[in-house]
């Protein structure tokens, strides 16, 4: 074992290297707002340039991130809407809108069924049904902003996600909505006589041991 004044040695030569390291790391910069004669006008701070944005934020596309083309609601979707796309809006939509909404849209959703105030029927609303009055901008715009009582979803849903969101609130729209008369002959025929067509399309769900 090292003896005690060793010991006390390599103690204080470390304070001491430590110190001096610690010295040439905070000497010559600069604290936040302090003075500095280096620059005409004596800040230090630099003012960005007139127009920066952070890298990768140039939140430009109005439609895309505030659902408006030329100042009005979209009328339109900015990207396409796939089979995927209105998947995940399901998913979206079944875990942040049906507390009020519902299931189906009718705004029905177990929080109003509790006490809150009744939330918009998405697929009985003539208003939110006419696409004249109610595009797809206008819901993205909802969801941005929020709407009466209803706070925004902006931090919660992103906006590829309300997109998408969107899209599957106008699929619940039609399929609310819909009538025998807008199918094909042949899904009448298959929603008339469902067990006709549902032998041999499935397999049985359990195997027999
Ligand atoms: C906590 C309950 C709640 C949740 C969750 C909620 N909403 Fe709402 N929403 C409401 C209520 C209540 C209203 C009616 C607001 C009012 O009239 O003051 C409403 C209204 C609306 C409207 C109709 C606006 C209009 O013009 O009448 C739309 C569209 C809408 N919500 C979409 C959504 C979508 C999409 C989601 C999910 C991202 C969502 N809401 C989540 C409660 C909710």
């Amino acid at each position: 074992m090292r003896n005690f004044r060793e010991i006390v040695c390599a103690l204080v030569l470390g304070v001491v290297a430590v110190g001096c390291h610690q010295g040439m790391w905070n000497k010559s910069r600069l604290k936040p707002y302090e003075a500095s004669s280096f620059f005409e006008n004596g800040q230090s701070t630099r003012a960005l340039p007139e127009g920066v944005v952070v890298f990768g934020d140039a939140r430009i596309d109005t439609h895309f991130y505030q659902g408006k083309v030329n100042g009005e609601f979209a009328t339109t979707y900015p990207f396409e809407i796939t089979e995927e796309v209105l998947a995940r809006g399901k998913e979206r939509y079944e875990i942040y809108c049906t507390p009020c909404h519902g299931y189906t849209g009718d705004g029905n959703g177990m929080i109003v069924q509790r006490e809150l105030k009744k939330a918009a029927s998405h697929t009985g609303d003539a208003r939110l049904l006419d696409p004249a009055q109610s595009p797809p901008g206008y819901f993205f715009d909802v969801i941005t902003n929020g709407f009466g009582v209803m706070y925004s979803y902006a931090t919660r849903v992103k906006p590829e996600d309300r997109w998408a969101v969107v899209a599957y609130i106008k699929a619940l729209q039609i399929s609310q909505n819909a009538q025998m008369a807008d199918l094909s002959a042949a899904e009448q025929e298959e929603v008339r006589n469902p067990s006709a067509h549902a032998e041999g399309d499935h397999e049985p769900e359990h195997e027999e041991h």
